[in-house]
């Protein structure tokens, strides 16, 4: 694993948004593997400025997101798939045809997880994974507890998990306390992983998945086992690293 600890969430993104600009200027046809919520959100700022510059194009990357909540339909406003439209692909030049969010109508979720994890493999694996992690250690939807060997499935979330997401729905909204998610096998075949944390609230999760041992109680620890990982932190973040 390699650490880079930065001043601020805006050095993260911009430390992020250069390693994800050089691996698309390197393979223009990269695959890339995305992630939602807070965390890539300016460094998804940072890409669109690069391509409305000129100095790179995602015209022929193809992309699959990491999870989705089941119940919603891809135009609901708090689906991963309306997040990933508004902050990035509607901004950029990729081929919407190249982006893959997984169905959260799916009426044969199994066999749509297996389609999934098909395509990924069709298009000769992710060359370049980008991770947050969540306060209890979870990457993707895979929650502490979730086997280490696990593929594309539906997740129960925890109550922490559908805690703070609660903050995106209205009070009367539904909000799904299942989702569709990457399994951490299927992460961690990814030629090359980045994971990005900012802020005081995840430092107990930084901690355990630097420090802490690989166990499923922290799935984001098993990056420690990933050979190309970087983990790009802010100081808040890295508060309680030895
Ligand atoms: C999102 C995802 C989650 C988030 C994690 C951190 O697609 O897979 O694992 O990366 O919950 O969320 P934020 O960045 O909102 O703190």
């Amino acid at each position: 694993m390699r650490i880079v600890i930065l001043n601020n969430s805006d050095d993260v993104a911009a430390y992020g948004a250069q390693l994800i600009i050089r691996q698309i200027q390197t393979k223009p046809d990269s695959v890339l593997g995305l992630a939602t919520g807070s965390s890539p959100m300016k460094l998804y700022d940072k890409l669109v400025e690069a391509v409305a510059a000129g100095d790179v194009s995602l015209s022929q990357c193809v992309s699959f997101n990491l999870d989705e909540y089941v119940g919603l339909a891809p135009d609901h406003d708090q689906s991963y798939r309306s997040f990933m439209q508004k902050h990035l692909f509607e901004r950029v030049d990729i081929r919407i045809e190249n982006t893959h969010v997984p169905d959260g109508l799916a009426l044969d979720p199994e066999d749509m997880c297996a389609q999934y994890e098909q395509a990924i493999r069709d298009h000769h694996g992710i060359d370049f994974q980008l991770l947050g992690i969540g306060a209890n250690g979870h990457i993707g939807f895979n929650e502490p507890s979730s086997s280490l060997r696990s593929r594309t499935r539906i997740k129960t979330l925890t109550m922490q998990t559908v805690e703070d997401n609660a903050r995106f729905f209205r009070a009367d909204e539904f909000q799904p306390e299942l989702a569709i998610t990457m399994g951490i096998e299927t992460i961690m075949e990814s030629r090359q992983i980045m994971l990005l944390a900012t802020g005081e609230h995840k430092a107990a999760a930084v901690k355990a998945m630097i420090e802490g041992p690989v166990s499923a109680s922290c799935p984001a620890s098993i990056l420690q086992f990933h050979p190309k990982a970087t983990i790009v932190l802010d100081t808040a973040a890295a508060g309680q690293l030895e």
